[in-house]
Order: structure tokens, then C-alpha cells, then sequence
């Protein structure tokens, strides 16, 4: 028997789409099923004001295929030198939807983020000011903290300290992966929204190191133990309006990640819907998929929800490509580890 299932058009909000070659080859993938994404800013050179920002979005729609629709929502790169007015005049024309924290050295392009979070006080001010919320890539950089403590030991150092100081400031823990992140972000106020990716409702520390080290499995946050995978599983498809998917999908040409210091990032785009789908079927859960994929995070971003909609529909094993091919390489797609059977049809 086919089971079928109707939901608002998706939102991505938390996505990697990169420039040039890579763009051309990965926004499709996530255009073919996703109506809006929030776009992080990690480039070379960074996406730091208001004019990058829209040169940005500019290229993002020139490089999508006619007859898609896709609207790309823009965040700038909170640097120590950030200029609050221009942030501001960014968010007014409706350009800009957030502002990302990264620690600097924390991941992928980071160096020109934050190291004194005093450096960015006034900008964080007028933000809770004028409503713009902060993404935050939650992980301490102090090479002490052993890396799968540092999203816990981020939120007692700096996140917590930050909320604190800035009343009003409308944060966003970003790939939350440990139930550390899911009791803080779960005890918060509206004030306080956390995303979640697919891959780390699927795999734990072990799909990474044991048996052999797979670099397609490498992430930051890193992946953590199993219990940390089942509490976001369970805050995921809880139906809580605090936590909503991002994806987190993050394409590296295959010999960066197959390499002796491989980059971070799983990408996902391709297969996420038929892998949430998958998730949320065994957690008993699939009248809640909307509410992750579709409506909370809308609401966090004070959007409509879309008025489009995806069917998901059950049936033989789908298929989907292992690698895509980019003009800067093939980056291979996240494999779940078990055959999906939802897939996204028309
Ligand atoms: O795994 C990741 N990849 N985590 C990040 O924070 C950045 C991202 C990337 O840009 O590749
Ligand atoms: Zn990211």
C-alpha cells in the first residue's frame, strides 16, 4: 500500500551554497525541493556588509536554472570590525535576515570571525534592538576543551554569558548536537530558536572512526555519542517550535574531504527530504515533519509559511546519485546508511 503525505514547501535555514562552479552545481539540488534557504556567509572572502551581501544574492539567482523558484535569504559575517549600520540598513531594506557568529578557527572559513566577543557588543545591541537575529555556530575554539565538549562548554562560556548581557537578542543555536543543546535551547524563551541537521539525526561518533575513518562523515560540530543523536531525534520530531531544520548541507569537492586534513561538511541536499521522511516515519512521527521542515522555522524568521506545497510519497527504493559533479569536482552525497523509500514527487 502507498502512503502519501502533503507538506508546505520546505525551508533550509542553515545552507551552504558556496560560489562560482560549486553554486552553479549545488543550488539545484536544494531548489528542486526547498522554497528558501537562510545562506551562510563562510566564502573567501566572507560575506561582511550589506553590499556583498546583495552582490551575493545576485549570483545565487543567476545561477539558477530557468523555471525554479527559489528565494535565497542573506546573512552577513559578523567580523570585530562590523560597522552596526550597516547591518542595520541591510535588515531595513529586507536584504539581510540574520547576522552568523563564528568563533574564529572554529570551521570552514572562519578566520575572520569573532575572537573578543567585547569587539561586537554594539552590534549585538542593535540587533535586539531592531529584531535581527544572531546564528551562532556554538563551539568554544580553546584547544583545551576536548572537541566533543565544546558545544556544552560554548554555551556556559559565551552563549549564555551573550543572552545575558543583550536582553532581547534573538539567537539561533545552529546545528545543535548534543542534549546539552537541546535542554538549553528547549528551556528558552521565544527569544531562542535552535536548527538541526539531517546527518546528525542519523549517524553518531561511530559511523565516523569505527571500522575504518570515513571523511564523507566529518562535520563540525562533529557528530557525538548515540545518546546525543536521540535527543535531538526526539526534540526534532517533538514538534516544539524552538527547533526547526537546517540543513547544514556543505559541499567539498571529494579529494578536500579524502585528504590527510579533510574539510568539514556533509552534504545533503540531494536526499534530505527522503531521509527526514525516513526519520520521522520510526520516531512515529510523520504528521510532525511539517512543523520541523516547513513552519517553525518560518515563524522563528517571522515569515509566512509557503503557500507551495511537496508531496512525499512511500514506495520502491528511491535513487538518487552517489556523487554530483561540479565544475571544482564531484562532491559526494550523504549516505544514510540504509535505503530510503520516500521520495518527493510532483
Ligand atoms: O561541517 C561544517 N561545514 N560545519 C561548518 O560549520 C561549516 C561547514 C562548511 O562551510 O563547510
Ligand atoms: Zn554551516
Amino acid at each position: 500500500m502507498s502512503q502519501s503525505l502533503t507538506i508546505r514547501r520546505p525551508d533550509d535555514m542553515h545552507l551552504h551554497l558556496r560560489d562560482g562552479a560549486m553554486l552553479e552545481a549545488v543550488l539545484p539540488e536544494t531548489a528542486r525541493h526547498f522554497g528558501r534557504a537562510i545562506v551562510m556567509p563562510n566564502l573567501v572572502p566572507p560575506v561582511v556588509t550589506g553590499d556583498q551581501a546583495a552582490a551575493y544574492r545576485d549570483r545565487i539567482l543567476k545561477a539558477l536554472p530557468e523555471g525554479m523558484a527559489f528565494e535565497p535569504m542573506m546573512v552577513l559575517y559578523l567580523t570585530e570590525t562590523t560597522d552596526p549600520a550597516d547591518v542595520a540598513a541591510a535588515h531595513a531594506s529586507g536584504l539581510v535576515k540574520a547576522v552568523k557568529l563564528y568563533p574564529a578557527g572554529a570551521t570552514t572559513n572562519s578566520q575572520s570571525g569573532v575572537t573578543n566577543f567585547q569587539n561586537v557588543r554594539h552590534v549585538l545591541e542593535r540587533m535586539a534592538e531592531i529584531g535581527l537575529p544572531l546564528c551562532v555556530h556554538g563551539e568554544v575554539t580553546d584547544p583545551a576543551v576536548d572537541i566533543f565538549d565544546r558545544e556544552a562548554v560554548f554555551i556556559d562560556r559565551v552563549l549564555d554569558p551573550i543572552r545575558r548581557a543583550t536582553p532581547g537578542l534573538r539567537v539561533v543555536m545552529e546545528h545543535i548536537t548534543t542534549e546539552e543543546g537541546v535542554a538549553y535551547a528547549g528551556a528558552g524563551d521565544e527569544t531562542l530558536g535552535a536548527t538541526i541537521t539531517t546527518h546528525h539525526l542519523v549517524i553518531n561518533r561511530n559511523h565516523i572512526l569505527a571500522g575504518g575513518i570515513r571523511p564523507h562523515y566529518y562535520c563540525l560540530p562533529v557528530a557525538k555519542r548515540e545518546k546525543h543523536r536521540l535527543a535531538l531525534r526526539r526534540a526534532a520530531t517533538s514538534g516544539d517550535p524552538r527547533f526547526f531544520l537546517g540543513t547544514d548541507s556543505a559541499p567539498h569537492a571529494d579529494h578536500l574531504k579524502e585528504h590527510a586534513c579533510g574539510c568539514a561538511g556533509c552534504f545533503t541536499a540531494t536526499n534530505t527530504l527522503s531521509i527526514l521522511a525516513h526519520v520521522f516515519e520510526e520516531e512515529g512521527a510523520l504528521d510532525r515533519l511539517e512543523a520541523f521542515t516547513s513552519l517553525n522555522g518560518a515563524r522563528f524568521y517571522r515569515l509566512a509559511p509557503s503557500e507551495d506545497c511537496v508531496n512525499l510519497t512511500k514506495g520502491d527504493t528511491v535513487t538518487y546519485p552517489t556523487k554530483i559533479e561540479t565544475g571544482a569536482g564531484p562532491v559526494t552525497v550523504f549516505d544514510p546508511g540504509f535505503a530510503l523509500h520516500w521520495r518527493v514527487t510532483p
